[in-house]
């Protein structure tokens, strides 16, 4: 779960880890995932579950991140590219600086964290595996009352 340190990211490691999934917790912001992990060996105190740190803007990052997971769980069946970030503002008052920043966490990413690293292999081996994309909160539309966070 990439973003486990957020509103739906940690939500979704509790679920998974009610349905007795293992569950690999990374996030950019550590004490957030920490409290993820805290809340899942509460709850759920027979789950594995791990902390990772992962900008997932950084290959490096995400390589190093697949190589932990991999020593500490063995496999990833289900890979939730969730991190992500809402910027508040009509489309038109972006600056150039935060669409960049928009298309690196919340599109670039997806294809790194799921490709570029060695998931890729993992997913041709295992084709049971699942990759779910937060990607963004609006479409075609778009919205010009603001929502959601800004970090
Ligand atoms: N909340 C909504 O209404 C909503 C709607 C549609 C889509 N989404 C998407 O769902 C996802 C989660 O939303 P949320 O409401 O839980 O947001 P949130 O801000 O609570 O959580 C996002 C998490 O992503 C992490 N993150 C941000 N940049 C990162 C980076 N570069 N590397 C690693 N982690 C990073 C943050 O630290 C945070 O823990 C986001 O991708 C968001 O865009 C949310």
């Amino acid at each position: 779960m990439t973003g486990a340190g957020g509103a739906l990211g940690r939500e979704l490691c509790l679920e998974f880890a009610k349905l007795g999934c293992a569950v690999a917790c990374a996030d950019i912001v550590d004490d957030e995932a920490e409290k993820t992990v805290n809340l899942v060996k509460e709850k759920y105190p027979g789950v594995i579950v791990r902390r990772y740190h992962c900008n997932v803007t950084s290959t490096e990052d995400i390589k190093l991140m697949y190589h932990a997971v991999m020593k500490d769980i063995g496999k990833v069946d289900i890979l939730v590219n969730n991190a992500g970030i809402l910027r508040r503002n009509v489309i038109q008052k972006l600056e150039d600086d935060r669409i960049d920043r928009v298309i690196d966490i919340n599109l670039k990413s997806q294809f790194k964290v799921s490709g570029e690293s060695e998931w890729a292999s993992c997913t041709l081996k295992m084709m049971d595996q699942l990759v779910l994309h937060g990607l963004f909160a609006y479409g075609i539309d778009g919205s010009p009352i603001p929502t959601g966070h800004d970090k």
